[in-house]
């Protein structure tokens, strides 16, 4: 499935993308650097996923759902744990053993934040939100991705949710990063 649709359509390809990745790193040996180049693939796209869900799905979530604002303060804490480990596992290695500690620890709670969205969270939304509104905040959200950081910055404020976004220069200097040292990409 390719990106495109309403932003339910556009979040689930995103977490079909971070499965696989998950799958690459299970399927090889503990140590093997592709672990690591995997662990930071699926975490680009992890990164961009949640600051776009933060920016303009959980805003939906608290305006259309009876009990939105519960809803939407449990996925950010989610993320907000999801991206601490993101970052210490920025600091490792393929063969240091926090690596695989780590990520062991990070695919299953990503596991959990997509299991929880698609049968509970998306399915209400879906329900509850006009079909021209989700088509809208599935634009927003791809436009989002564009501009939104690629690394994991557990300090910055995540409340109001969209600041990460409207500081744009953590996007580029992120992206600049990537570009210099290859992050990402297969050598
Ligand atoms: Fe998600």
């Amino acid at each position: 499935m390719g990106h495109g649709g309403d932003v339910i359509d556009e979040l689930v390809t995103d977490h079909r993308e971070v499965e696989e990745f998950f799958g690459r790193i299970e399927a090889l040996p503990s140590g093997d650097k592709d672990r690591k180049l995997y662990a930071d693939q699926a975490t680009i796209e992890l990164v961009r996923h949640s600051v776009a869900e933060e920016a303009y799905l959980y805003p939906a979530v608290r305006e259309h759902l009876a009990n939105g604002d519960a809803l939407a303060d449990k996925e950010t804490d989610d993320h907000s744990r999801a991206e601490q480990m993101m970052k210490d596992l920025e600091a490792c290695d393929a063969d240091d053993p926090e690596f695989d500690r780590i990520i062991g620890m990070l695919m299953t709670e990503i596991r959990s934040h997509i299991a929880d969205e698609e049968q509970n969270l998306f399915p209400k939304l879906r329900a509850a939100c006009p079909e021209n509104t989700l088509n809208d905040l599935g634009d927003k959200v791809r436009q989002a991705k564009k501009l939104a950081p690629t690394r994991p910055h557990p300090s910055a404020p995540d409340k109001p949710p969209a600041n990460k976004l409207l500081a744009p220069g953590v996007g580029l200097i992120d992206r600049l990063r990537d570009a210099l040292t290859g992050r990402g990409k297969k050598d």
